[in-house]
C-alpha cells in the first residue's frame, strides 16, 4: 500500500484526529507535516477524550511510529505538556516519537509578537490561536529561525537565542510599545525544555523514505484546513503554512509520486474559527443548532466556532488544489434535526454567476445560491452500516458525490472511534 494523505478540506476542525486514529490499524507510521500547536485534534475512544496539538494522532496505538516532520513548528513547552498529558493517560511516547531535526522551534518571543500584532490597531486582526505560529514561520523564511537540530549543541543554541532575543526585544519595545521582554531566565528555561526533547530529534526524511522503500505504510496527517492555506486560502485570514497536499511533500521530504491516496476530511456542514470570509455562515438559529449539537468550540483555544451550511463551491476548489481522491464525511449526525438541509452550489460574485471560489473577497459582493435537500429527522448517532442510514441521508451523500465527482468513502456519525461507516 502506498502513502496516504489525510487533510482538512475546509477551514479546519473537520475531524481529522478521529479519522487518522481510526485508520491506524492499516498503517505503520503517522507523520505531521505542517502547523504546530495551533492544531487541536480530538480522539474519543470508549468515552475517553484525548486532544493532540503536536503529536500525530497515531500515538494511541502501540505499534505506530509517530513523526513530527520538518514542516512543523514546535513549541517545546507545548510538546512537553502533551507528552505529560499522554503519560497521565498511560500512553507511551518514548520510542514511538521522532522529531525532525529540520523542524523549526517556536520561541517565547514568537508568541508575544503574535499576540501583540493581534492586539495592534495597525494590523488586521486575524483571530490567530496566539501560539506564535506566524512569527515562527516568518523567521524560518527569513532564514533566522532556530531549528530542532540547534538543540544538539547547547552552547550554540543559547547564543542563537540570545542574538535573536536582542532583536525581538527591540521590536517589542520600540514597535509594539510592549513591556514584555525576553530575559536570561526565559532563555535558561527554554534551553532546559529543549534538552528534554534531545532524545527524540533525528533525521526523519531518510527515515520516511527508507520506510516507504521497505514497504512500510505511511499516513500523513494534515493540520488546519485547505482554506486556511497561506497560498490558497482566504489571505490574510489564513495560517502561515500549507495544509494543502503540496505541504505534505515539503513538510516531510516524501515526493509527490509516492502519495496516491488523498482523503479530504469534510464536515457535513462548515465551521470557521477566527476572522475572515465565510460565505455560507449562518449567524442565526441554524448556526446555533449546529454549534450546540456539534459542540463547536475550539479544541485549542475554546473559542466558539462560526457555523454554516456545507459549501460545495469551496469544497470543489479544495478538491482541485489537493487532488482529493476520496472524501471522509464527518459530523453528519449534527444535521439530524433539520427539516431541510441547504448546500451552496453556486456563488454570485458582484452580480455574476460563478462556480469558482474567489480567495480574494475583500471588495467583492458574494451571494450564495443554495440547493435545498430534505432532512432525515432521525438520530444517526452510532450508525455504522451504510444500509442502515435513512434514505434522505443517502440522498445527501449522493448529492455531494455527484456534485464533486468524488466518492464518499467514510461517514462519521459520532465522536467515537468506531461510529464510522467505511464503504
Ligand atoms: P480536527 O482538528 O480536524 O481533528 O477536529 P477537532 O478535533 O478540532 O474537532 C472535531 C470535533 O468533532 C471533535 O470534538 C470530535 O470529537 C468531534 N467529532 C468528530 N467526528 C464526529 C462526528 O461524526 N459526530 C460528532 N457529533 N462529533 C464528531
Ligand atoms: P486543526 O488542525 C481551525 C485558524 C485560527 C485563525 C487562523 C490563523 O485543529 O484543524 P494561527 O494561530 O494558525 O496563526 O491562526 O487559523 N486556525 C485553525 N482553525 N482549526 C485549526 O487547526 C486551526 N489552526 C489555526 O483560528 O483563524
Ligand atoms: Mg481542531
Amino acid at each position: 500500500m502506498s502513502t496516504t494523505l489525510i487533510l482538512g478540506a475546509q477551514w479546519g476542525d473537520e475531524g481529522k484526529g478521529k479519522i487518522v486514529d481510526l485508520l491506524c490499524s492499516d498503517f505503520d507510521i503517522v507523520a505531521r507535516f505542517q502547523g504546530g500547536a495551533n492544531a487541536g485534534h480530538t480522539i474519543v475512544c470508549g468515552g475517553k477524550k484525548i486532544i493532540l496539538h503536536l503529536i500525530p494522532s497515531g500515538i494511541l496505538h502501540d505499534t505506530i511510529q509517530c513523526i513530527i516532520g520538518n514542516g512543523v513548528v514546535i513549541d517545546p513547552f507545548a510538546l512537553l505538556d502533551e507528552m505529560e498529558m499522554l503519560q497521565r493517560h498511560n500512553i507511551e511516547v518514548a520510542g514511538k516519537l521522532m522529531i525532525s531535526e529540520n523542524a523549526h522551534l517556536i520561541l517565547p518571543y514568537h508568541q508575544i509578537i503574535d499576540n501583540e500584532r493581534e492586539a495592534s490597531k495597525q494590523y488586521t486582526t486575524i483571530g490567530t490561536t496566539g501560539r506564535g505560529i506566524g512569527p515562527a514561520y516568518t523567521d524560518k523564511i527569513a532564514r533566522i529561525g532556530i531549528k530542532a537540530a540547534d538543540i544538539y549543541n547547547e552552547q550554540k543554541l543559547r547564543e542563537k537565542i540570545i542574538a535573536q532575543a536582542d532583536e525581538k526585544n527591540k521590536l517589542l519595545k520600540f514597535i509594539h510599545n510592549s513591556p514584555k521582554a525576553i530575559t536570561s531566565d526565559t532563555v535558561d528555561i527554554f534551553v532546559a525544555a529543549c534538552q528534554k526533547l534531545l532524545p527524540y530529534i533525528t533525521d526523519t526524511t531518510y527515515y520516511l523514505n527508507n520506510a516507504i522503500a521497505a514497504g512500510k505504510r505511511v499516513m500523513l496527517e494534515g493540520a488546519q484546513g485547505s482554506l486556511l492555506d497561506i497560498d490558497f486560502g482566504t489571505y490574510p485570514f489564513v495560517t502561515s503554512s500549507n495544509p494543502t497536499a503540496g505541504g505534505a511533500c515539503t513538510g516531510t521530504g516524501i515526493p509527490p509520486n509516492k502519495i496516491s491516496r488523498i482523503i479530504g476530511i469534510t464536515k457535513a456542514y462548515c465551521t470557521r474559527v477566527g476572522n475572515g470570509p465565510f460565505p455560507t455562515e449562518q449567524a442565526n438559529n441554524v448556526g446555533d443548532i449546529m454549534s450546540q449539537k456539534g459542540h463547536e468550540f475550539g479544541s485549542t483555544t475554546g473559542r466558539a466556532r462560526r457555523c454554516g451550511w456545507l459549501d460545495l463551491v469551496a469544497l470543489k476548489y479544495s478538491a482541485m488544489i489537493n487532488g482529493i481522491t476520496e472524501i471522509a464525511l464527518t459530523k453528519l449526525d449534527v444535521l439530524d434535526e433539520f427539516d431541510e438541509i441547504r448546500v451552496a452550489t453556486k456563488y454570485i460574485v458582484d452580480g455574476n454567476q460563478a462556480d469558482k471560489f474567489p480567495t480574494y473577497m475583500d471588495e467583492r459582493h458574494i451571494e450564495v445560491e443554495y440547493t435545498t435537500l430534505n432532512g432525515w429527522k432521525t438520530a444517526l448517532n452510532g450508525i455504522n452500516n451504510f444500509n442502515a442510514l435513512p434514505l434522505q441521508t443517502k440522498e445527501y451523500i449522493g448529492f455531494i458525490e455527484n456534485f464533486m465527482g468524488i466518492g464518499v468513502s467514510m461517514i462519521s456519525t459520532s465522536p467515537e472511534r468506531n461510529d464510522t461507516i467505511i464503504r
